[in-house]
């Protein structure tokens, strides 16, 4: 086992401060005071995200992506971390564009270095303002990305938590989120889960 804590990255896919940051602090606090893990956070909102334009720029240089914007910081978060909580509002019944934004521009991180996320471990966390919104399929899209990019993909387990956390806010921001106490249940099995899996994947 390393002997240097394990770093946990949370990022919120929101455009606000609201149920999907309280969700991803949440996650970070837990994995902090229960297993003293080094944790960063990470939040869309306010961040100029351009879209991925598909100028092929990363393939053709292996130097990273044409655009300097705030995706600098998270390169730097996603490389740092071992293991990932990536968190979404439910929108249309899966993830929000912003995220889906931030997830498209990694393109380029793999471009420079194609086994940069090999080995790492991710975890999903959906918020979603109706009981049944959509959770699932959004958890199924991050873990999609987590698949493609060689990232071991973990889920909640059965009995509680299955594909990971999902959060019923019913559309009441932070309050919505912290009332689901089910959700929570979901959510804290999750992080154990990744925890314990990213625990035994350092050996
Ligand atoms: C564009 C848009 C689409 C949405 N689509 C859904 C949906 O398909 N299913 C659902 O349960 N909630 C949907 N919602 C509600 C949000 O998922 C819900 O309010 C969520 O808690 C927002 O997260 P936030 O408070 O972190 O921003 C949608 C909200 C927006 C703005």
């Amino acid at each position: 086992m390393s002997n240097r804590p394990l770093r946990v990255l949370g990022v919120s896919g929101s455009p606000r401060k609201a149920a999907t940051e309280f969700v991803i602090q949440e996650a970070l606090r837990h994995a902090k005071e229960k297993y003293n893990a080094d944790t960063q956070y990470f939040s869309v909102m306010d961040k100029k995200l351009n879209f991925c334009i598909h100028c092929d720029h990363c393939i053709r240089t292996r130097e990273g992506c044409v655009f300097k914007d705030d995706m600098e910081e998270v390169y730097e978060l996603l490389e740092w971390a071992d293991a990932y909580i990536l968190g979404s509002p439910v929108y249309q019944g899966n993830i929000s564009g912003q995220l889906k934004t931030l997830l498209d521009r990694t393109r380029a991180m793999v471009a420079k270095n194609p086994t940069v996320f090999e080995g790492k471990i991710g975890a999903a966390a959906a918020i979603g303002g109706d009981r049944v919104g959509g959770q699932e399929p959004t958890l199924r899209s991050i873990h999609d990305f987590y698949m493609i990019n060689l990232i071991f993909s973990i889920g909640g387990g059965a009995f509680g938590a299955n594909l990971g956390a999902t959060i019923w806010s019913k559309d009441k921001k932070a309050a919505g989120a912290e009332a689901d106490k089910q959700g929570l249940k979901t959510l804290h099995k999750t992080v154990d889960r990744l925890i314990s899996v990213s625990n035994k994947l350092r050996g």
